[in-house]
């Protein structure tokens, strides 16, 4: 089947860091810093990037490029008439469950923008803007209409195809979100108050990371990089034979970590400043940016307006990079393994996530009664992919390349058949990590995890 590509490394790279930088990054890093103690969490969280899930990143990549196909194409293809076959189910469910409540985020984000449109944020208080998020997330309609929205949004771009679509949208998205990102982080970091944020997010006190916390570092990591889902496997399958995996890698998890960072200091400091609790949970984001904007009203109330408005734009573009790549594995599925129409197909992972979505969001209000191992219906989801799904999917991909996949091939695979030297130098590293390190460790944090 002649299939399409990225045109270049760098636009692959592009399109995987759009993927990964997304509201991992902006909302989800933030407040797991907050709940799990600050700079020593951000500390095990960089150690299990590079020593998790970077082998995590090359073996999907590796699987992807190699047999150009989706998740459960390639399996079939490198492990015919295996049970490996059945792990292209969790490739394509996992996915589609985080989407769902991803996109109630990214309803969020969508209200938070019309707010900003509309100067709400001027002249209010603390307290004011707490009592409107929570107010707003727990009511019924605003929320659905606003997940609907977002997830119209994702579904357009999809039908638009890879190139057209992903491709054109992250490259010319990307480089914007850094900029606005940055913007904000300036402002943050200016704030009154702003440097106890700076403390808590570079002095690590060890102290304060609990057990859970290492287990939710890995899980952080690997949310925010798409991992353990296919994701990478998927865009990987588009990216050229004659490419480098290891910058691409490399190139991915450097934006990514940057961006989770970057937007560390745009929302700790101000988080500080406020008042607010750094442990508050998922509604820090939509707490915290409110009030420097507000806070920027006092004196220039257009320059305030003007950046929230960008800020938003910034979320929900970065919100959407993420959600499309999501989208994208459910629809590969449908249409290389079903047989299924694109546009029919598109359709389809509309409505499945479109309905979860719904039961997500109107956890915090209507169906709040409705608890899973104690969380609602939105916070169970989020554990189970983050937590479970995506650790168990990355152990998977490692185990598969490092002991089903014959060595030769990877390696043939990550160095070009050994025309990149250096990706050649390196590759005994990257295997032995592939093979033993990386599986190691993660079953003994999923382990030690299940039991605590
Ligand atoms: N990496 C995305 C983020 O940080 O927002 C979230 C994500 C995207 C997770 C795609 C999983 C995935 F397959």
């Amino acid at each position: 089947m002649s299939r399409e590509h990225f045109s270049s490394r760098s636009t692959a790279v592009l399109a995987m860091a759009g993927s990964a930088i997304g509201l991992g990054n902006i909302w989800r890093f933030p407040y797991m810093v907050g709940e799990n103690g600050g700079a020593a969490f951000i500390l095990v969280y960089l150690l299990a990037t590079l020593l998790l899930s970077l082998p995590i990143f090359f073996s999907e990549s590796i699987i992807g490029r190699a047999t150009h196909q989706g998740t459960i194409g390639a399996m079939k293809a490198l492990a015919p008439g295996t049970a490996w076959r059945h792990m292209g189910l969790l490739t394509v469910l996992s996915p589609l469950i985080i989407l769902s409540f991803y996109s109630v985020v990214g309803g969020w984000s969508v209200e938070y923008l019309l707010k900003s449109l509309t100067f709400d944020f001027q002249g209010a208080t603390q307290e004011d803007l707490g009592a409107a998020f929570g107010g707003f997330i727990s009511s019924t309609w605003g929320p659905l209409v606003c997940h609907t929205v977002f997830l119209s949004l994702c579904a357009l771009i999809i039908l638009a195809g890879v190139k057209k679509g992903i491709e054109q949208f992250s490259k010319y998205t990307m480089p914007l979100l850094f900029l606005l990102i940055v913007v904000i982080m300036v402002y943050s970091l200016s704030l009154p108050g702003a440097s106890e944020g700076v403390k808590y997010l570079l002095k690590p006190d060890f102290s304060r990371l609990k057990a859970s916390s290492v287990a939710a570092a890995m899980g952080q990591s690997f949310f925010s990089l798409s991992l353990g889902v296919g994701t990478i496997l998927t865009y990987s399958s588009y990216i050229r034979t004659e490419e480098n995996l290891l910058s691409s890698g490399v190139g991915t998890a450097a934006f990514d970590l940057g961006f989770a960072l970057i937007a560390g200091f745009a929302v700790m400091p101000a988080v500080f400043a406020a008042g607010i609790a750094p442990g508050a949970g998922p509604g820090l984001l939509f707490e915290t940016l409110p009030y420097i904007f507000s806070k920027m009203g006092m004196n220039l109330p257009w320059l305030s307006s003007l950046v929230a408005v960008l800020l938003f734009v910034t979320v929900l573009v970065a919100a959407l990079t993420s959600a499309i790549s999501m989208f994208e594995v459910g629809v590969t599925f449908l249409v290389e393994e079903r047989g299924v129409k694109r546009s029919r197909a598109t359709g389809l992972i509309f409505l499945g996530t479109w309905a979860l979505g719904c039961l997500c969001s109107l956890s915090f209000g209507p169906l709040d009664g409705i608890r899973l191992f104690g969380k609602n219906i939105f916070g169970f989801c989020d554990a189970l992919t983050a937590n479970f799904l995506m650790t168990f999917g990355g152990l998977l991909f490692t185990l598969f390349v490092g002991w089903k996949m014959k060595k030769e091939q990877v390696r043939d695979e990550f160095t070009c058949g050994g025309q990149l030297r250096f990706s050649a130098r390196i590759f005994p590293a990257v295997y032995f990590l592939i093979r033993w390190i990386a599986p190691a460790v993660i079953l003994l944090i999923f382990v030690t995890n299940l039991l605590l």
